[in-house]
């Protein structure tokens, strides 16, 4: 259990752990290449330490030591059948991504996780790479877990995506690099480019035209050592936990500043959150930065359309932020957001309500009437690590003590968040 009370001021320097999407990413292709990659800043957090684990029962040997990994990659095709099912344990980046893997080799593979895992969507990735000519099975037709993958000779498609998916266009992608000919795919908006820009990184060549990002097949992996920056999801948190109470600033260092990732940041900006980038630089084709943010008084603003892909997991603390801004704040265009860790609409509606924020749910979003004084209340994470986060910062600009209840889910993406947050609290 987590017990949050409201405090005085955050203040101080800080860092947050490595960015989720760029740590499985790294171990996904050091395990696929040729050579050893050495990872720096990795997230040592359940999701990417699942990851870990799968491609260790594929016979992949990998070192790790906090946020330091060492992964011995011996090419595409040097991982084995592995014996037993994989466990993505609460990750749908390490189901989606690896099933593109699963489709390219001679060899059959399960894989299933949590209960959250049990009810997310996976046909986004199966029907493509069944198009690609893999041969997976699944529950209800290849729609839930446990996944089956049989996985062979591929050909290349050209898949137009219903869904700004990040997990959907890196799978296709990373099966079209086994496959024959070209593999392109086009996305409604632009969603995060990660798996682009690190494949890159590994020597690969993939082009992009708008929302269309293209490979050839037949195309090898380099090991090199990758430093993951800070990830923008995790010091999203912190920015609100500096705007929902009064003066408080914190400078947070080495944080991911993709362009396909910073919708928090002009979001806290329409806001009228002061927000400053110091120091911008670029660590392996990623542009990072250090944030100066600074506590402001805030007023509700419209979120929708291409801006969403760029801040979907924030909005869970962006209506907690929402409830301490000046008006209404209305979040469109982010049905996405019913299909992931937990329908985070329901349960950031729910979970608000029990502070006395006065939220209601739409079709593809919801609306926040602020400034509302919230009251502590005891809640459930259910198991969403972002729930748990976003509550315990509503639980900072709410009167009285707030309990966040099975708070271990925390640490699949912010290991260290609670005494973080001591640490900078005075
Ligand atoms: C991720 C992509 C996003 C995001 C998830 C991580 C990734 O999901 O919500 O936390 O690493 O590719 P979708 O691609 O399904 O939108």
């Amino acid at each position: 259990m987590l017990r949050v009370k409201q405090t005085n001021k955050f203040e101080g320097t800080v860092r947050v752990p490595g960015d989720k999407s760029i740590s499985h990413r790294a171990v996904m292709f050091g395990a696929l290449a040729n050579g050893t990659t050495e990872i720096e800043g990795f997230l040592p957090g359940a999701d990417c330490l699942s990851t870990i684990a799968c491609f260790r029962s594929m016979g992949i040997e990998i070192e790790q030591q906090e946020d330091r990994v060492t992964v011995r990659g011996k090419g595409w095709y040097g991982l084995q059948e592995p014996v037993s099912r994989l466990d993505v344990g609460n990750s749908g980046t390490t189901i989606r991504l690896m099933s593109g893997i699963l489709a390219t080799q001679p060899f059959h593979a399960v894989m299933e996780g949590d209960e959250s895992i049990a009810k997310r969507p996976m046909r986004r990735v199966v029907a493509p790479l069944r198009q690609m000519g893999a041969k997976i099975d699944g529950r209800r037709e290849g729609e839930f877990t446990p996944l089956s993958i049989r996985g062979g000779e591929l050909q290349g498609i050209a898949y137009t995506s219903p869904v700004a998916s990040a997990q959907v266009k890196s799978a296709i992608l990373l099966a079209g690099l086994q496959a024959k000919g070209e593999t392109t795919v086009t996305e409604p908006h632009l969603s995060r480019d990660h798996t682009e820009r690190m494949l890159q990184a590994f020597g690969v060549r993939v082009e992009r035209d708008g929302c269309t990002v293209k490979v050839q097949g037949g195309q090898e992996l380099q090991a090199r050592s990758i430093q993951v920056p800070g990830d923008i999801s995790s010091a999203a948190f912190l920015i609100a936990a500096v705007m929902v109470v009064p003066g408080s600033s914190l400078l947070i260092e080495n944080v991911g500043i993709n362009p396909t990732r910073t919708g928090i940041i002009d979001v806290v900006q329409q806001m009228g959150g002061k927000l400053e980038l110091l120091n911008e630089r670029v660590v392996n084709e990623e542009p990072v930065a250090d944030l100066l943010v600074t506590h402001s008084e805030l007023k509700g603003i419209e979120i929708a359309g291409d801006l969403i892909p760029r801040l979907i997991d924030e909005i869970p603390v962006i209506a907690v932020m929402a409830t301490q801004a000046s008006g209404r704040t209305v979040i469109r265009d982010a049905e996405e957001l019913k299909v992931k860790e937990t329908d985070r609409i329901a349960t950031v509606v729910g979970q608000l309500r029990k502070f006395g924020a006065t939220v209601t749910p739409t079709e593809d979003g919801m609306i926040i009437e602020g400034k509302t004084a919230l009251s502590g209340a005891t809640i459930d994470s259910m198991g969403d690590h972002r729930i748990g986060m976003a509550m315990a910062i509503a639980g900072l600009a709410a009167s009285g003590e707030t309990v966040i209840e099975n708070d271990e889910a925390i640490a699949v993406s912010f290991p260290g968040f609670a005494s973080l947050l001591e640490q900078i609290s005075h």
